[in-house]
């Protein structure tokens, strides 16, 4: 059972791919990252519906790719037979230890205690094993959490902290990025009727009275003559196991 106070991620299952474009567009950016052939065993954790998995799908063989959300997973194993399904908390991934590559996209903002489930990555991983993964850092929806800082379900962190989590729970940075994605909407409730239909909104955190008063703010401080910019700050990072 997926526990309150998360995103809407199962129960938006079906409408995710339509209404994922940021998503859509980190995954093609991690994956101009990825080796020719990547070294299996390998697992992906947060996989979704797939859009970064079928990247993965097309370099190897030998993937095991989990989620969370039993919904989400089902549309990924319909759509991509070929690789291992399961439902499971990034936290606790799926066995034996010894993969030998590592994949997360769009999912680690997500995670309660990142430091932790990223030690369990490392307890998994073989010696040596390749990290390559991406989500989204402070600046994302920046304009909308400038006028309401409290609608921020989490803590944003910068890259050079995430980099930093990394390093304690003993992945070591090669290289990596941050990229700014935008996207221009009619208008503030056409933003959050989008995020909404992907999910990626935590249901019920606002009465509809503060709600209505934050878009409207948000139009007035942001909206231009062809609507309404927002941004998406995306980190991508490869790591080693040390
Ligand atoms: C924004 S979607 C990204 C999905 C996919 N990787 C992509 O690039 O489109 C985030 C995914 O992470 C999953 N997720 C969130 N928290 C999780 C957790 N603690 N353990 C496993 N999966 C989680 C959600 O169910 C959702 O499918």
């Amino acid at each position: 059972m997926i526990p309150s106070g998360l995103p809407d991620f199962d129960r938006r299952a079906t409408q995710y791919d339509s209404h994922a474009a940021p998503q859509r567009e980190a995954a093609s950016w991690l994956a101009e990252w990825l080796p020719e052939q990547i070294p299996a065993p390998a697992l992906e954790l947060g996989a979704g519906t797939g859009l970064f998995t079928r990247h993965l799908a097309a370099r190897t063989r030998g993937l095991v790719a989990c989620d969370v959300a039993p919904r989400m997973v089902q549309i990924g194993r319909n759509s991509l037979p070929e690789v291992a399904w399961s439902v499971a908390e990034a936290s606790h991934p799926p066995g034996p230890p010894g993969y030998r590559s590592i994949f997360s996209c769009s999912l680690m903002q997500w995670i309660p205690d990142p430091r932790e489930t990223l030690r369990a990555w490392h307890r998994l991983a073989a010696p040596g094993a390749q990290l390559i993964s991406g989500w989204f850092v402070r600046g994302t929806l920046a304009g909308f959490y400038a006028v309401c800082p409290d609608a921020a379900p989490f803590r944003w962190r910068t890259g050079d902290e995430w980099i930093e989590l990394l390093q304690e729970a003993g992945w070591r940075s090669v290289r990596s990025e941050t990229r700014t994605f935008a996207r221009r909407h009619a208008s503030a409730v056409a933003m959050l009727r989008e995020m909404h239909r992907a999910g990626t909104v935590v249901p019920h955190r606002f009465g509809a009275g503060r709600l209505r008063h934050v878009l409207r703010r948000y139009d007035e401080t942001n909206r231009e003559d062809d609507g309404l910019q927002t941004t998406f700050a995306f980190l991508r990072v490869e790591a080693v196991r040390l």
